[in-house]
């Protein structure tokens, strides 16, 4: 673990080992982000292994200009524009239509990505050395409180970054407000640093949306996911023969089985690499989406390390088709 000081040099550093793949923890305003170059799926799985989440929660991208944000995301609401207007950069997340530059494992799949424009030089300074926005979720292990100074991070997940960048104590302390909107409504996705109240009085009312625990000690896990808009099993190679005359696709692990039986077919990870296979997973089922499959087979993996959330993901995309 290296542990620097955030100035200038040190900040070039840190976006040097962004853009090779690397993780660096670093300051923003509310709390120490762990940071991944946001458009490397690699670097991006490993934020899932080592905040050992058992889950692919979606991620935040954040940008240091409007620039970047048109680059990864569009929105049509005028409020949006009033928001960011006002509490940019700043603890507001937004949650808007990704387009096709942002991998599914940043969003874990959805269409829709959060981001945010943080107010603290340090996170923008780096963001722009890197030329490209940052995935970051807060630098803590699942289910532990989130850090506010570097020493947190240290304590957490200290020996399993490449760089932490000590910016000093986070300012504001709490994490980013989420908001976002439709054409209908605004909602509030997550409480954090911008007040409910100055948000609602340049917009209109919050409607809460109750799929996050207002709870410190569980921060914001919301209950969304993606499924496929195709039936999807586990592989059973005992079945194959009862859905033989299915356009069938099958997805992977390491190596394609009964390959006579499928139309299509997808390998998260030839090496068997769970980062491979992870930043794979919801690209490959969005892949096959496309491909008029009346049903897609997954194989199930060994559920260590990244195998236990990439099977969270798989389960909950199989029993919606329960
Ligand atoms: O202040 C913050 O927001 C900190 C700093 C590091 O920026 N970040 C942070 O990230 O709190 P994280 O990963 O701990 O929380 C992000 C929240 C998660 O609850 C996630 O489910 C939600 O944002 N989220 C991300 N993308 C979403 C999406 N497309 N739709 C709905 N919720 C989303
Ligand atoms: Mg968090």
């Amino acid at each position: 673990m290296k542990l620097l000081e955030a100035t200038l040099q040190n900040i070039k550093s840190a976006a040097d080992i962004l853009k090779s793949g690397g993780l660096v923890a670093f300051p923003t305003e509310t709390v120490y982000g762990l940071g991944a170059d946001g458009f490397n799926e690699i670097a991006v799985s490993k934020i899932f292994e080592v905040k050992k989440r058992p889950t692919f929660n979606p991620l935040i991208l954040h940008i240091s200009s409007f620039e970047m944000l048109s680059e990864i995301a569009s929105y049509s609401s005028d409020k949006i524009k009033i928001l960011t207007d006002k509490f940019w950069p700043g603890p507001l997340t937004l949650i808007l239509r990704k387009k096709d530059i942002v991998p599914y494992i940043v969003t874990a799949g959805l269409e829709t990505v959060a981001v945010r424009m943080p107010g603290n030089s340090v996170a923008l300074e780096l963001i722009n050395k890197l030329g490209r926005p940052i995935a970051a979720p807060s630098a803590n292990s699942f289910s532990q409180l989130s850090p506010t100074k570097a020493e947190h991070v240290i304590k957490q997940i200290g020996n399993k970054v490449d760089l932490i960048l000590d910016g000093g104590k986070c300012n504001i302390g709490v994490e980013s407000t989420i908001i976002e909107i439709t054409d209908n409504y605004n909602y509030l996705l997550r409480p954090g640093g911008i007040p409910v109240e100055d948000i609602e009085n340049l917009i209109g009312p919050l409607i809460i949306k109750n799929s996050f625990k207002n709870n410190p000690n569980s921060p914001g896990q919301l209950n969304i996911h993606y499924a496929p808009n195709i039936p999807i099993k586990f592989y059973d190679q005992d079945v194959l023969e009862k859905y033989k005359h299915l356009r069938l696709g099958g997805i992977f692990f390491n190596r394609v089985q009964n390959n006579e039986y499928f139309s299509l077919t997808k390998i998260l990870s030839k090496t068997s690499d769970l980062n491979e296979a992870a930043s794979n997973l919801f690209s490959s089922l969005h892949f096959m989406e496309l491909e008029n499959l009346d049903l897609i087979f997954i194989e199930s993996i060994e559920e260590k390390g990244l195998g236990i959330a990439i099977m969270d993901r798989v389960r909950k995309a199989v029993n919606k088709y329960i």
